[in-house]
C-alpha cells in the first residue's frame, strides 16, 4: 500500500473505532470472568476490539490539545507509541480465535506493548515541562491539559489493567506469591497489611532522605462485621500506590513541619473503615497543613514545592514531580472512588481514600471521546462571575453627598 493510502486507511480505522464507547466493566466481572469461566478465546474476542476502542478514544483526543504542546518532541514520541499499538491490534482483527497461532502471538504482542507504555506517564510530563518553559503560563491551555492528562491517565490505568488480566489469567506469568489472586486482583485483600506495607516502604525512603520519619498507627472500624479485619475485593498494588504517594507525602510534611522534633515526631495515623457503601483509609498527619486557597492547586501536574528530581539520578525521589496526588486520586476513581484531602493550616492534613465496599458497585469509570468532551476544549476562559475581592474599596461618600 502506498503511504498516503496506509496513512488515509489507519485515519479511517482510528475514527472508525473512536466512534464506540468504551465497555466499563467492574471488579466483580473480572472475577468471575476470571475465576469461574476463563476463557482465553472469549477475552481475546473481547479485548481485539475494546483495546483499540480504548486507544482510538484516546487517541482522537489527544489532537485537541493545543498545537505547541502537540510539536514537542516527548509529546510526538507518546503519540507515536499509541500509534504503533494501535496499528499491532489491528492486526488481529481479522484472525480467528481458532488460527493455532494467534492466541499466543496475541499474548506477546498485549505484552510487548505494555512494556512501550511503561513510560507513558514521565515522558508526557516531559512535553508538558517543555512546553511551559517555552511558552510561559497561559491559564485557559492549563485547564485543558490537566483536563486533558486526567482523562489520558485514566484511559492508560483501564488499559493496563485489561491487558494485566490477559497476561496474568493466560500467560506464564503467574504470581506465584499470589496463588489466590485472580490476575491482579485480591478477593480478599487484607487492607491493613497493604497499609503497613505501603507504610514501610515510604519510611525506607525516607530515612534516606532525613535520617528519620515518623511511626505509624493503625486503626481499623469494621462496622459491617465488628472485630473482623477490613477486606476488600480490589487490586492490591492500585491500592499500595495510593498508600505509598500519602504516606511519602504525610512522612516529608511531618519531617519538614518538626525540623526541631528530629527526635520526637508526631506520628502518622492510619484509619481503615468499612460501611455498607463505603470502605474508607484516612491518613493524617501533623505535617503543618495546607492552606485551604491552595488544596486545588495540588491536584495539578504540575504542582510541586519539593526541588525537581534530576531525572538521571538513580535514587527514587521522595518527592518533586507533583504527579503524586493526581494519579492517585485517578487509581481511586478508576473503580468509582475518590481521593480528598482535608488540610488545616498550621496544624496538619487528613488525606482519604473512598473506595466501593461492593465490588459490583466498582465499575471501570472512563474517559469517552464525544461531543460534550469535544466542546470541552473549545470553549474560551469565561470571565469571573464572582466579585474580585477589591484592593481599594470604593469610596462611597462622594455618592452619599449627590443625595
Ligand atoms: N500531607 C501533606 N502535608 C502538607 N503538604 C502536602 C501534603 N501532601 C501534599 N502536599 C503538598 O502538595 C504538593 C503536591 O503533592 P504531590 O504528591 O502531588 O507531589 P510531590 O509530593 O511534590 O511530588 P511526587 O510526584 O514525587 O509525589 C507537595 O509538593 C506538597 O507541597
Ligand atoms: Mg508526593
Amino acid at each position: 500500500m502506498r503511504l498516503s493510502a496506509f496513512l488515509l486507511n489507519t485515519s479511517a480505522k482510528i475514527e472508525y473505532y473512536s466512534r464506540f464507547s468504551p465497555s466499563p466493566l467492574s471488579i466483580k466481572q473480572f472475577l468471575e470472568f476470571g475465576r469461574d469461566n476463563a476463557c482465553e478465546k472469549t477475552s481475546y474476542m473481547f479485548l481485539r476490539k475494546e483495546l483499540p476502542v480504548r486507544l482510538a478514544n484516546t487517541m482522537r483526543e489527544v489532537n485537541l490539545l493545543p498545537d505547541k504542546l502537540l510539536t514537542q518532541p516527548s509529546v510526538r514520541l507518546v503519540q507515536k507509541w499509541y500509534m504503533q499499538s494501535f496499528l499491532e491490534l489491528l492486526e488481529y482483527e481479522n484472525r480467528s480465535p481458532d488460527d493455532p497461532h494467534a492466541l499466543n502471538d496475541f499474548l506477546e504482542i498485549l505484552i510487548e506493548i505494555r512494556n512501550r507504555h511503561n513510560d507513558v506517564v514521565p515522558t508526557m510530563a516531559q512535553g508538558v515541562i517543555e512546553y511551559k518553559e517555552k511558552f510561559g503560563f497561559d491559564p485557559f491551555a492549563s485547564s485543558n491539559i490537566q483536563y486533558f492528562l486526567d482523562r489520558f491517565y485514566t484511559n492508560r490505568i483501564s488499559f493496563r489493567m485489561l491487558i494485566n488480566q490477559h497476561t496474568l489469567l493466560f500467560g506464564n506469568d503467574t504470581n506465584p506469591a499470589h496463588p489466590k489472586h485472580i490476575g491482579s486482583i485480591d478477593p480478599a485483600c487484607n487492607v491493613a497489611d497493604v497499609v503497613n506495607d505501603a507504610y514501610e516502604m515510604a519510611k525506607m525512603l525516607c530515612e534516606q532522605y532525613y535520617p528519620t520519619a515518623p511511626a505509624l498507627k493503625i486503626k481499623e472500624f469494621n462496622a459491617k462485621a465488628p472485630d473482623k479485619p477490613i477486606q476488600a475485593v480490589y487490586v492490591p498494588s492500585h491500592l499500595f500506590h495510593m498508600l505509598f504517594e500519602l504516606f511519602k507525602n504525610a512522612m516529608r510534611a511531618t519531617v519538614e513541619h518538626n525540623e526541631e522534633n528530629k527526635d520526637d515526631l508526631p506520628p502518622v495515623k492510619a484509619k481503615v473503615t468499612l460501611g455498607k457503601e463505603d470502605l474508607s483509609v484516612k491518613i493524617s498527619d501533623r505535617g503543618g497543613g495546607v492552606p485551604l486557597r491552595k488544596i486545588d492547586r495540588l491536584f495539578n501536574y504540575t504542582y510541586s514545592t519539593a526541588p525537581a528530581p534530576s531525572l538521571n539520578s538513580k535514587r527514587v525521589p521522595l518527592a518533586g514531580f507533583g504527579h503524586g496526588l493526581p494519579i492517585s486520586r485517578l487509581y481511586a476513581r478508576y473503580f468509582q472512588g475518590d481521593l480528598q484531602l482535608y488540610s488545616m493550616e498550621g496544624v496538619g492534613t487528613d488525606a482519604v481514600i473512598y473506595l466501593k465496599a461492593l465490588s459490583s458497585e466498582s465499575f471501570e469509570r472512563l474517559p469517552v471521546f464525544n461531543k460534550s468532551a469535544w466542546r470541552h476544549y473549545q470553549g474560551g476562559p469565561g470571565a469571573d462571575d464572582w466579585s474580585n475581592p477589591s484592593k481599594e474599596p470604593r469610596d462611597a461618600s462622594k455618592y452619599k453627598a449627590k443625595r
